[in-house]
This record gives structure tokens, C-alpha cells and sequence, in this order.
């Protein structure tokens, strides 16, 4: 394109952002145009992956505007959202007084100077190291769960003076250099070693196997800085660990002296029907990682935690450690209003209830069809159905996708879908899902 046809491109793309109302012909355009540009600029990888966009042959779904539990494509096709964005729509989407103070402070500073002290990093700061547990009173802002995992590895190493880390089988933290070193799958790892040395791994949700590791790590000398797990793990396909696995952990990196360090990103705020999911259990790490559902769905925000004692070693020189748009006014104006909005409408609360409603008639539903549907799990609203095969996962997907239901596979059990809808999701739209998950199975069954 010439300067002059960039210049007009764009304008066309700012009146439809700007635009209250778009006739019948632009939003065909807009589709047929979102299609095109993501095969000649974007990865047209995604358009053969997507069952939503490729649905029926057709790229169909371009998506628009939303609110709550339900959001629409640009042709005004409705959705209930049973994704949440991966776990980032806990308060739902579009939550009016998340969004009310998003607009408000973009209206006053969007950005931040870099040099003067930020109200809302302070304020955001302050509620959450009251609200989490146990000693973990500072923190840091970043933008995605990638960095916070990051940052506590950075942290963990700086303050024990040693490289080594303990990570899961099929655990998932992120997929930077740093991150992805603790990746417990091979897919997403061999394109890309040699990564970080010295990650061990064990069994997720095997006590006694971090013991044997920690043991085996000091016979020959190799030093531990943390181990690192999420409570609930997701992208695995939403695996719950044995009851009493957490508070083993919690007693075994405290004997071994290394840290213990939760990456929180998708079972925090809520989501597994506590505040924080290592709640249940009654424990609490050495650095927590939190994210998706920190930005309240508006905003991207993430942060790792830690003691006063672990962080004074990022005290002594504060840069050590940075992030140009971490901790940004706006993120933190989302962040202080998710966590409002997640304590006044008492948000775990409700995951808790409706996601033991939804599971125990998942479960149900699992008796009718054992042979496709082979099991439903979770915490709370992070839930995941096991299916045969990864095209059986596939084939139920597409089907709740042409009646109006997203979910998605979980990324390191394509076989899995996971169910993680608004914490708030009204009995009415669960009882929709429900039923037309099982209107799919029996067709598929038939
Ligand atoms: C447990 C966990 N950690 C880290 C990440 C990475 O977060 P992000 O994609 O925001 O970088 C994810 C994302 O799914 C996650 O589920």
C-alpha cells in the first residue's frame, strides 16, 4: 500500500471502531476483511485451527461485543461464553464498574511518567497484600501471567543464590525462554532447547516424588532455588491433586529450605471457589503468581508476591527487576475494581456454588455416555471433560460452538474441554449449557 491508501486504511478501520452503528454490508465486510488479514498478515494457521471460524466451511464468527456471561459475533450471532477467555473473564465480560473505572482514569493519565509515584500501583498493591495469604505482603505488576512466572523465578534465584528448579509433568506456566523451561510437555519444548538447565520434574499431584527429587538434588550437589506448581492444573485438563498433596509440598520445601512458589494465574481470584486456590488447603507459598482475572477481563495485568523477607532483595536496587508497562494506571484502576467487584459479589462464593452444581451434573451426564464421555473434573468453575479422543473433544466442541456454546480444548490435553465460564453465571445460562451439551452428545452418539 502507498502512504496515502495506509492513511485511508486506517481511517476506514477507526470510523468502524468509532462507530455506534454498522449496516449489513460493513459487517459482512468486516468479516470477509478479518478472514484476509489473518491469512496474508497474521498466521492463517488460525484459520484452520479455529472451529469458530471455520465452522460449517464458513468463516463465521467474528467476534464483536459482549456482556456477562454472553457475547455476540459481528453479525449478531449469540454465545454463551463457557471459555472466559482462558480464565480471564472471572467478573465476566464487560463488567460495568470494572470498565467505569478503566474509562475514568484513561480519561485522567493513561500511562504512566516512569518517575512519579503512582497512586493506583500503590492502592493495588496494598489490597492484595492484605488479601493474600499468609506473609506475602509485596508484590510486583506485569501484564501477563508469562512475566509473573518470570519475575518469581528471577526472585526465587536471586534470593536463594541457586539456579535449579522442580516443575510438574504437564505443567503449564507460560511460554518465554524462562517459563517454558518449566513446560511439562515435550511438544512445546523441543523446537526450542536447549532452555534454562537444571528444571527437574516430577508427577503432578505425587508428594513423595518432590521429596525423592530434593533428596537426589542435594546427594549430588545440584542446588534448588523453588518448586513450582499450580494448584489445580489447567491447561493439563483441570487435574486436582489428592487432598492431602498441598500440605505435603508445603512441609517438604520448608524441610528442604527451597521456596515454594504457586502460579496462581488461573486458579486465583476466585476461580476454584476460593479466593486463592491453595486456600482449600490451607496453605500458603513463598511467591505467588497471579493473573488473567487480576485485570478484571479489561485490562491486562498480572503480579507475583512475595515476603518482606524474600523481597529485600529486590529492595536493594529496585531495578533489578522492571517492566515499562507493568502496574500502568489503567491495569491497576481494572485490578483495584476486580478485586472489588470479586469481594462485594463474593465472586469465589459463587464459583464454588454453581461449579458444584454444573460438576455434579457433568457428572451425570458422564454416566450416560461412559464410552465418549469418560470423565468430568474441577474446583470449583475451572472444570474439564475428558472425552475419548482428541477428535471426539474436537467434534463436541463444534457442536456446542453451532448451538451457541464456546468452550475449548485445554492446551496440553487437546481431548480435554475445559468449562470456565463468569464466576457469576446465571442457574439459567448452566442449565442452557447443560442441555445442549447433552443435546450434542446424543447426536454425536447416535
Ligand atoms: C497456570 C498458568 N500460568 C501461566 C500462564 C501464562 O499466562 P499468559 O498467557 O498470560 O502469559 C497460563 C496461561 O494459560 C497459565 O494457565
Amino acid at each position: 500500500m502507498t502512504t496515502k491508501q495506509l492513511v485511508e486504511e486506517s481511517r476506514r478501520w477507526l470510523g468502524i471502531i468509532n462507530a455506534h452503528h454498522l449496516n449489513e454490508y460493513k459487517k459482512r465486510k468486516i468479516v470477509a476483511d478479518t478472514v484476509e488479514n489473518f491469512r496474508s498478515y497474521y498466521n492463517r494457521g488460525y484459520l484452520d485451527y479455529r472451529k469458530s471460524v471455520t465452522e460449517g466451511g464458513e468463516f463465521a464468527a467474528i467476534e464483536w461485543s459482549g456482556r456477562g456471561s454472553v457475547f455476540e459475533d459481528v453479525t449478531g450471532r449469540r454465545f454463551v461464553d463457557c471459555l472466559g477467555g482462558y480464565g480471564i473473564y472471572s467478573a465476566g465480560i464487560n463488567h460495568p464498574k470494572i470498565v467505569r473505572a478503566v474509562k475514568s482514569q484513561l480519561e485522567r493519565m493513561p500511562l504512566s511518567s516512569q518517575e512519579l509515584l503512582d497512586p493506583l500501583r500503590g492502592a493495588l498493591a496494598e489490597l492484595l497484600g492484605e488479601l493474600a495469604p499468609g506473609d506475602l505482603q509485596k508484590c510486583f505488576f506485569i501484564s501477563n501471567g508469562t512475566d509473573a512466572i518470570e519475575g518469581a523465578m528471577k526472585l526465587a534465584r536471586l534470593y536463594t543464590g541457586k539456579p535449579g528448579f522442580v516443575s510438574a509433568v504437564r505443567g503449564f506456566h507460560g511460554k518465554s525462554y524462562g517459563s517454558l523451561s518449566l513446560m511439562g510437555k515435550a511438544e512445546y519444548r523441543l523446537p526450542f532447547e536447549p532452555m534454562l538447565q537444571d528444571v527437574y520434574f516430577v508427577p503432578f499431584g505425587d508428594a513423595p516424588a518432590i521429596d525423592a527429587e530434593l533428596r537426589k538434588a542435594e546427594a549430588v550437589g545440584q542446588q534448588i532455588a523453588g518448586v513450582i506448581l499450580e494448584p489445580v492444573q489447567g491447561e493439563a485438563g483441570a487435574i486436582v491433586p489428592p487432598d492431602d498433596y498441598w500440605p505435603a509440598v508445603r512441609e517438604i520445601c520448608t524441610r528442604h529450605g527451597v521456596l515454594l512458589i504457586a502460579d496462581e494465574v488461573q486458579t486465583g481470584m476466585g476461580r476454584t471457589g476460593k479466593m486463592f486456590a491453595l486456600e482449600h488447603w490451607d496453605v500458603a507459598p513463598d511467591i505467588l503468581c497471579l493473573g488473567k482475572a487480576l485485570g478484571g477481563g479489561v485490562m491486562p495485568l498480572s503480579a507475583f508476591l512475595s515476603t518482606p523477607e524474600i523481597w529485600k532483595k529486590l529492595e536493594e536496587n529496585p531495578f533489578i527487576h522492571s517492566s515499562t508497562f507493568g502496574g500502568n494506571p489503567l491495569a491497576c484502576a481494572a485490578g483495584i475494581a476486580a478485586v472489588n467487584v470479586t469481594l462485594e459479589e463474593d465472586l469465589p462464593g459463587q464459583a464454588a456454588a454453581t461449579g458444584a452444581y454444573l460438576l455434579g451434573e457433568l457428572k451425570e451426564l458422564q454416566k450416560r455416555y461412559p464410552d465418549h464421555l469418560l470423565e468430568a473434573r474441577g474446583l470449583g468453575l475451572l472444570i474439564g471433560l475428558e472425552f475419548v479422543d482428541t477428535e471426539f473433544g474436537y467434534a463436541v466442541a463444534a457442536g456446542l460452538f453451532k448451538r451457541g456454546v464456546l468452550v475449548a480444548g485445554t492446551l496440553l490435553s487437546a481431548r480435554t474441554l475445559r468449562i470456565e465460564p463468569a464466576l457469576a453465571i446465571p442457574r439459567a445460562l448452566v442449565d442452557e449449557v447443560l442441555e445442549k451439551l447433552d443435546d450434542t452428545l446424543r447426536e454425536l452418539t447416535e
